[in-house]
């Protein structure tokens, strides 16, 4: 699918005010923002459209206020650093809808900017409520989508403002949908998939349609347990799901069968006797897990086995990561994999929030054809789901 983003002839920009929909979904602590890297990822879209002209309104969400208007939850920190980022001011109006938000969008001038409030103090937002999208379009000239990460959702800000103005992909949801969709349509093989975390249940439809496209599949993290207590594998005190989800380890494992896709999980496991960075270590086969101990990461022999298959991979899909990787001590299996990556001279695609943060970590992000911004949404792409964000936006 190809979507029509804002560099597509089509719309002058010149004078136009446009909403501009970003994902500035970002973590905090204590009001300070811990990573940057969505507003970063929102830059080129904001730059693009001031300097063609337009005026630009930036609108998101941050966090899960339902409804509630929580100062804790204010995109003020997020308006600031948008502002540190472009070398200028960026003023955060009190609410992204009302007569008064309305004025001030309506005196905007050409390459001015500012941003609206937390989209979901307003339940309506989540709700997708036609009278509170329309009052979110009022005053603008056009809307642009850059919000891949919120491209799942159908809300009013993502999906039902989109059926109100002109509209258009921004260049971050452009190129999110053109490198995921890319990965769905032709991959150059082999194509191979690496999953982690910590959850079997969680994920399941992405790994069918996964088995279903990918020459192999290599597990690691968390998740790797219940497939190994699934064939009947001791697993000590590791983390893993029970009989249910033990079951869809079993049929994924007849489904690779089914669709000729190599199933692979790990042949060693790093286990330790508690979950401390100070604990003692050991490195077991993965089917002698002793009790009372732990896997807290891929061992030693499956990182370099898996090292070498993303090397000489075609293409590469990354979600989760192989271990506890915020403790330095289990986070080798996640490096390795991150390094792999990094040498893939193939096309490799990094979806998903903690393999992204784990790049991050490691100073590799920069190294690989494409990290997505997107947690829910890569994964609901990588699914062969439509996003209604993506669906309401005109096509090429
Ligand atoms: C995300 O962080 O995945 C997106 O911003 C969507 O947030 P949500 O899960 O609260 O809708």
């Amino acid at each position: 699918m190809s979507l029509l983003a804002i560099d597509a002839p089509g719309i002058e920009w010149r004078g136009a005010r446009v909403l501009v929909r970003a994902d500035l979904n970002v973590p905090l602590e204590d009001g300070s923002i811990t990573d940057d890297a969505r507003i970063r990822a929102s830059l080129d879209t904001i730059r693009d459209l001031l300097r063609k002209g337009a005026a630009v309104a930036v609108c998101s969400h941050l966090g899960r206020p339902k409804g509630e208007r929580r100062p804790e939850l204010s995109l003020a920190p997020c308006a600031e650093r948008l502002g540190q980022l472009l070398t200028r001011r960026v003023e955060l109006l009190p609410d992204c809808v009302g007569p008064e938000v309305r004025a001030r969008v309506e005196a905007l001038k050409p390459g001015e900017i500012v941003m609206l409030e937390n989209l979901r103090f307003h339940a309506e937002e989540e709700a997708n409520d036609p009278a509170f999208a329309a009052s979110l379009a009022a005053g603008f000239t056009h809307y642009v989508n850059d919000a891949f990460g919120a491209a799942h959702r159908a809300h009013a800000s993502t999906e039902g403002v989109a059926h109100l103005l002109p509209s258009r992909a921004g260049l971050l949801m452009a190129r999110e949908v053109r490198v995921l969709g890319g990965l769905l349509g032709a991959p150059r093989p082999p194509f191979v998939a690496v999953l982690g975390g910590s959850k079997v249940s969680d994920k399941l439809p992405l790994i069918e349609s996964l088995l279903e496209k990918c020459d192999r599949v290599l597990i690691g993290g968390a998740m790797c347990f219940t497939f190994l207590a699934a064939m009947g594998d001791p697993v000590g005190t590791s983390l893993h799901e029970g009989p249910k989800a033990q079951e869809m380890a079993r049929k994924l494992q007849r489904t690779a069968v089914r669709y000729n896709c190599l199933l692979q999980l790990p042949g060693d496991i790093l286990i330790a006797d508690r979950f401390d960075a100070s604990a003692e270590l050991q490195v077991v086969a993965s089917d002698g897990i002793p009790d009372g101990w732990m896997g807290v990461d891929i061992g030693p022999g499956t990182s370099s086995t898996y090292r070498e298959v993303i090397e000489q991979a075609g293409t590469v899909f990354w979600n989760g990561p192989m271990g506890a990787f915020e403790i330095p001590p289990f986070a080798d299996g996640t490096r390795a994999v991150a390094e792999a990556m990094a040498a893939c001279p193939g096309a490799t695609v990094a979806g998903g929030g903690d393999s992204g943060a784990a790049l991050a970590a490691f100073g590799l992000a920069d190294r690989l054809t494409h990290v997505s911004t997107g947690g829910g949404a890569s994964l609901e792409m990588m699914e062969g789901r439509v996003l209604p964000g993506v669906a309401a936006l005109p096509q090429g």
